[in-house]
């Protein structure tokens, strides 16, 4: 069975998570290939914005970009990186991101839950998203948070899996704001407590 580990992003392992955008793919499973190329851009102008992102307690990196093209204040976060210590090559795997609301509050509605992950297709099906998840709450924990909620598509049946077996029971089906197209999620709990 592989390793998995979290790693925060540093310029020193960026070699992997660069590929990987430029074979298309993107932490952004919304916004696919369009964000990839924003992150490319990002990381040549100026990456210290990137890295900046990458544990942002106080929401000081720039807004945040949804699918309708629109624009809205970043809330507080962290991402990591999932890498797989047993791989010979690069270790990357793939992306895994905490968000929060300041003070305990409630997520804004346009905010698709507290966790999102996303996996290189080439590293997929070991077992790296479900490890990932179990690795990334106790950082949520750190925060304060009693609970996480995660949002997948109706269909996503492989990241509904990643859920439940992190012990994520279904609360409700829901209907994303007009930003995501208006389209039906499910919404997970994990209680931390
Ligand atoms: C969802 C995603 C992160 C899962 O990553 P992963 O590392 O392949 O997931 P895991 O290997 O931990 O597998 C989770 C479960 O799904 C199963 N699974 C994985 N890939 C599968 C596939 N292609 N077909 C069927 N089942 C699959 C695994 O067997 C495992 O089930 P088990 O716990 O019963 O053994 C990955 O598919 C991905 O990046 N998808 C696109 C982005 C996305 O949907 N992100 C989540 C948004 S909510």
């Amino acid at each position: 069975m592989s390793q998995t580990r979290l790693r925060r992003p540093t310029p020193a392992l960026l070699a992997g998570f660069r590929a990987a955008l430029e074979r298309g793919w993107s932490a952004d499973n919304v916004r696919g290939a369009v964000a990839a190329q924003e992150t490319l851009q990002r990381l040549d102008t100026e990456p210290e914005v990137f890295f900046q992102t990458t544990d942002d307690p106080q929401a000081k990196g720039p807004p945040v970009k949804l699918p309708d093209g629109s624009e809205r204040a970043r809330i507080p976060g962290l991402q990591r990186w999932i890498w797989d210590e047993d791989d010979s090559g690069d270790g990357f795997c793939g992306s895994i991101g905490l968000r929060w609301a300041a003070g305990g509050a409630p997520l804004p509605p346009h905010v698709l839950g507290h966790i999102g992950y996303a996996v290189v297709p080439w590293k997929q099906g070991q077992g790296h998203a479900t490890r990932a998840l179990g690795l990334l709450l106790p950082l949520a924990r750190e925060q304060g948070l009693l609970q996480v909620e995660i949002t997948t598509d109706v269909d996503n049946t492989v990241s509904q899996r990643v859920i439940t077996s992190n012990g994520g029971v279904l609360r409700e089906r829901f209907v994303k704001g007009a930003e995501y197209g208006s389209k039906p999620g499910l919404r997970f709990v994990i209680d931390l407590r």
